[in-house]
């Protein structure tokens, strides 16, 4: 019997493929009952702060968004003292008199392994630079909607910036739960060695395959998800976008790789936010200067294989279940 109860939610590395199943029953259960105007009481009493060191959208939206609906009360939080005037160890001691959870986006992993160990409240990772665990869960149950087949039957491959933090998340997820996962990018673009040893330890254990390729036709074929993130992530020197334009542009999403998987079915998947189109500053603003920053044609990114708002959508259930299962009332 699964039991999350007063546990933090740092990096899936510490799920196990039925804990991780049981959040994402769990996630399509309160979906469900929110679709069904049910409103929840799961969090009456309990208050969540959300410590962000970086932007967001989505992840800030979607812990806000969970917490009301079950009945909590919330604080964001981005302008604390924390390793400015107050040490991170003073910082998660006082959080934790005062909150029932702690969300935290930023920069170290570290950081949130340590306000977990010093605020002896639930910690939930909401993004660092190695890790993005509750967009693995959101992605898992997109799948789970769109295809007809157990998540252990994927094919899931990720092309571009194969050593993000989404990229990350997502391989130790998939080793989790039994997938064939294909990293799909340049030679050059080192995975670090230490979390391609973990994946492969861990593909072993559930029968899980990991691939690393730099051939785009041998790396889609029969794919059942084509997955992409941004170029240069949040923290990383935007002079990287130039190196990263001449290095990714062949493992850009386009309609022809599309096409290469040989299947109609096939998913296209992004975390968000893209630079599909030149609607943003900064896609603009490269395009000028002869930089074309686009990691997704916005043909693929506005088809019908593709699931990106249905993405940023269960982010909202997949942190609800999170949230409920670690410190909910039931
Ligand atoms: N996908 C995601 O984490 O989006 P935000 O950066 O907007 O939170
Ligand atoms: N890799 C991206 C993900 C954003 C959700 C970043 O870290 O900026």
């Amino acid at each position: 019997m699964v039991n999350l109860k007063n546990r933090s939610f740092l990096t899936l590395k510490d799920y196990s493929k039925e804990e991780i199943r049981y959040l994402l029953d769990m996630a399509h259960r309160l979906k469900k009952a929110k679709k069904n105007g049910r409103v929840g009481t799961a969090l009456k009493g309990k208050n969540v702060v959300l410590l962000f060191e970086k932007t967001s959208t989505r992840t800030r939206c979607a812990f806000e968004v969970a917490t009301l609906d079950e009945g909590g009360h919330v604080t964001f939080l981005s302008n604390s003292q924390m390793g400015k005037k107050e040490s991170l160890e003073d910082t998660a001691k006082v959080l934790g008199r005062m909150y029932d959870g702690i969300e935290f986006r930023g920069f170290e992993q570290k950081t949130v392994e340590d306000l977990a160990k010093y605020s002896g409240v639930p910690v939930w990772n909401g993004l660092t630079d190695v890790d993005h665990p509750t967009q693995t869960l959101a992605d898992f149950m997109t799948i789970e909607e769109h295809l007809n087949k157990p998540l252990e039957e994927v094919k899931f491959v990720f092309t571009g910036d194969i050593r993000n933090n989404v990229c990350y998340g997502l391989m130790y997820g998939a080793m989790k739960m039994g997938m064939h996962f294909v990293c799909l990018g340049p030679k050059d673009l080192q995975i670090d060695p230490e979390v391609l040893a973990y994946c492969q330890q861990e593909a072993q254990k559930s029968g899980g395959k990991i691939e690393v390729l730099d051939n785009v036709d041998e790396a889609v074929k029969d794919a059942d998800v084509i997955y992409t993130d941004i170029w240069v992530s949040m923290g990383e020197d935007e002079a990287l976008y130039e190196p990263r334009v001449k290095m990714l542009s062949p493992y850009k999403v386009t309609t022809e790789m599309m096409k290469k998987t040989g299947k109609e079915s096939t998913l296209f998947m992004h975390c968000l936010p893209s630079f599909h189109d030149f609607e943003t500053e900064v896609a603009k603003a490269k395009y000028e200067q002869g930089i074309d920053i686009r990691e997704v044609e916005d043909e693929v990114f506005r088809s019908s294989q593709s699931v990106v708002f249905d993405e940023a959508e269960n982010r909202m259930h997949t942190i609800k279940a999170v949230m409920v299962a670690t410190i909910g009332n039931y």
